[in-house]
């Protein structure tokens, strides 16, 4: 069994899975092959929507604002990072990254690290079309905004808040301010939006967005996740096959986790991130540190490693550095969801970031 660390300094352990020793590398490498070169970095817990599939109508405990990272601390680890251990993308997550403050000045900041990563962030889109400009300026380089629906009624119905016109408006801004592509993301479930398959990528092409449907993963904080209520890959393909004709995207897949097909002979297209039914966790890229400073090798992990209580220690770059390559290290080979006795994280999506 894996430990969990929950706000403690954790004893440093530096053997993968196999008991190997980390062996002496600059970068964020794991003993199956893989290197993390994409930081997921989520801003804060807090949200504005309460989508089902994510959190309780009431919201959660969110983290206290004394163990959430301050600016200058997730500033120094986002350039610990970059400068030491190979990270050349990062994207803001949340829960909603926009509620953070000085979120402006953050990717100021990170922007000018040298060398200077790709930024790019994951919203719903609420507030962003004030925004839209503003964070260009700061040097953000594409968004991705969550869109699960484009009817209004459904969409208050599966957010828990009347707010379509809003996250309409933001992607707008978005596309007007220059970002590109601009990224949607869809969750498909059964009994709530399963047949908007057709008019999401409908919308999608019209305005010039980029579709890209994720099955449903077991992240949610009520823990209610059923693999019948999960619209598999398969499903979505077939949904979009009766109205489009799909053909394999030419360019190579690389680490990416979306599958494409170009639509009707493009330009237009489409992605499926099918991560439970089709795994690819053996391409993945990614190193992930949560608001209140704990690094996570994998969405799924059970082991994270508290890298606030070293920084807040007085702990110098290189140990940080090193504490984070220990965890990388002991990444596992997949996710598990398919494998018997898999147990859900005990932080949800909103505390992990998407
Ligand atoms: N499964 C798949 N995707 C999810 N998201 C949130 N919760 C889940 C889940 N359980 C999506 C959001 C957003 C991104 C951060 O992750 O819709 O697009
Ligand atoms: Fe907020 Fe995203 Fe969760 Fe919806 S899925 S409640 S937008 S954190």
């Amino acid at each position: 069994m894996t430990a969990v660390h929950l706000g403690f300094p954790r004893v440093p352990s530096n053997r993968g899975p196999s008991g190997t020793p980390r062996p002496e590398h600059p970068g964020l490498v794991d003993s199956f092959g893989r290197v993390a070169t994409d930081l997921r970095v989520s801003l804060t817990d807090r949200c504005n929507l309460r989508c089902t599939y994510c959190m309780p109508a009431e919201g959660l405990d969110w983290m206290p604002s004394d163990q959430v990272l301050t600016d200058d601390e997730l500033v120094r680890l986002m350039r610990i990072a970059v400068e030491m251990l190979g990270v050349t993308d990062i994207r803001l997550t949340g829960g909603e990254p926009l509620l953070r403050p000085g979120l402006e000045n953050i990717v100021e900041r990170i922007t000018a690290l040298d060398p200077r990563p790709r930024v790019s962030m994951t919203t719903n889109g609420i507030g962003l079309a004030k925004r839209a400009p503003g964070l260009v300026s700061a040097g953000l380089d594409r968004i991705n905004v969550s869109l699960d629906t484009i009817d209004r009624e459904r969409f208050a119905e599966l957010t828990r808040r009347d707010r379509l016109p809003h996250v309409l408006a933001g992607l707008a801004a978005a596309r007007d301010a220059g970002l590109s592509p601009v990224k949607i993301n869809s969750v498909l479930m059964r009994g709530y939006n399963e047949h908007e398959a057709v008019p999401l990528l409908r919308f999608c092409l019209e305005e010039g967005y980029h579709l890209r449907f994720i099955e449903q993963m077991p992240l949610d904080a009520q823990h209610g996740w059923n693999r019948r209520d999960m619209i598999t890959a398969e499903e979505i393909l077939a949904m979009l096959g009766e109205a489009f004709t799909l053909s394999p995207f030419p360019a190579p897949r690389g680490g990416a986790p979306a599958e494409r097909w170009l639509v009707d002979g493009g330009p237009g297209d489409v992605g499926v991130i099918a991560s439970v039914t089709r795994p690819f966790c053996s391409a993945c890229e990614r190193t992930r540190l949560t608001a209140d400073g704990a690094v996570r090798s994998c969405l799924f992990s059970n082991d994270e490693t508290d890298l606030r209580s070293l920084v807040r220690a007085g702990a110098r770059d290189k140990e940080v550095a090193d504490a984070w390559r220990d965890t990388m290290w002991r990444k596992l080979a997949g996710h598990e969801i398919n494998e018997a006795g898999f147990a859900q994280p005990i932080r949800p999506m909103s505390a992990i970031g998407g």
